[in-house]
């Protein structure tokens, strides 16, 4: 495969509506108006991978959800999300009428808090509600879209843990002997290349200024590894800022470079349990 052709393996993330950042998904191509409104069967599933030591390396203040505040740094990727998405490159969203339920994923929570952290202090946005946790977020937006393959909400978050265990993407990259968090560049070919020979499809990786923010795998509708969408098309709309170059890398952070500053309680937080630094 041309290189050039490495560098169109990324996707369109346009201005992160949902968390404040450049990281969240694009907003829907459906808008929230249009909640309830029929759409039709997706195509396949995106797992979005987040690597932390890019997000985190962005932190400037912290509070209890924020996974970066963690004092033990994440050292693997974290789940971003299972996304239902179409073949044309757009996806459904807000499908149906169904608020997150912490109560129904209750015997999850070990592992979310775990594996699938908010790595902002910022809420998401929800379909119904407005705004919310980033696990509401992930289950109104992309889960209730799910369907016929997931059911319900807890269907919908087992369902991405079941393929976040069994695909393993550290261990994917490391057959390759690419190593996460050792700062080394890497060639983007190789990454790709090492993924596709491990997991029997082609990912997508979205950088942030050379380094990887998001690593997706994507699945059938029976879950079994399929190559993401790579046609040039897809990546038209990609921020340049979101381009991976030819070398990247996976990079480590330190936790205390942020958590050793004093912490104040912002009064006006919308959500209790917000902090932001003061130096
Ligand atoms: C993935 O594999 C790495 C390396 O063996 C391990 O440290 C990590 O815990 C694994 N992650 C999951 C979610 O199983
Ligand atoms: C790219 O942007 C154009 C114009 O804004 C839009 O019509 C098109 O649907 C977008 N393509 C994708 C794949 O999002
Ligand atoms: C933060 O504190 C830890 C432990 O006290 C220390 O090892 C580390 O160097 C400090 N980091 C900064 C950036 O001051």
């Amino acid at each position: 495969m041309a290189t050039t052709t490495y560098l169109l393996v990324v996707w369109a993330l346009v201005a992160a509506d949902l968390l404040g950042t450049g990281l969240a998904r694009p907003s829907a191509p459906v808008p929230v108006a249009a909640v309830g409104k029929a759409q039709r069967e997706f195509d396949y599933f995106a797992l979005a991978l987040q690597w932390p030591g890019t997000i985190c390396s962005s932190t400037r203040h912290c509070c209890a959800i924020n996974g970066c505040c963690r004092s033990e740094p994440l050292q693997t990727f974290t789940i971003h999300g299972l996304w239902p998405d179409y073949d044309d490159g757009t996806w459904p969203s807000c499908c149906r009428h169904t608020n997150f339920d912490m109560d129904k994923i209750s015997t999850l929570k070990p592992k979310m808090d775990q594996y699938w952290p908010s790595l902002y202090c910022s809420t998401s946005s929800t379909c119904f509600s407005g705004k919310g946790p980033f696990w509401a977020h992930e289950w109104e937006k992309h889960g209730t879209c799910s369907s016929p393959a997931v059911d319900d909400e807890l269907q919908y978050f087992s369902t991405a843990l079941d393929l976040y265990f069994k695909y393993n993407v550290t261990e994917m990259l490391a057959t390759g002997n690419i190593f996460t968090s050792n700062g080394k560049e890497y060639a983007l070919s190789d990454v790709i290349d090492t993924i596709k020979h491990a997991f029997g499809g082609s990912p997508q990786i979205i950088c942030k200024k050379g380094s990887v923010e998001e690593l997706r795998l994507c699945f059938t509708k029976d879950l079994k590894p399929r190559d993401c969408l790579t046609t040039s098309s897809m990546y038209k709309n990609l921020s340049k800022a979101k381009h991976c170059p030819r070398s990247i890398s996976l990079p480590a952070y330190d936790p205390n470079a942020f958590l050793n500053s004093t912490l104040e309680i912002l009064p006006e937080a919308s959500n209790s349990g917000m902090y932001f630094y003061t130096s």
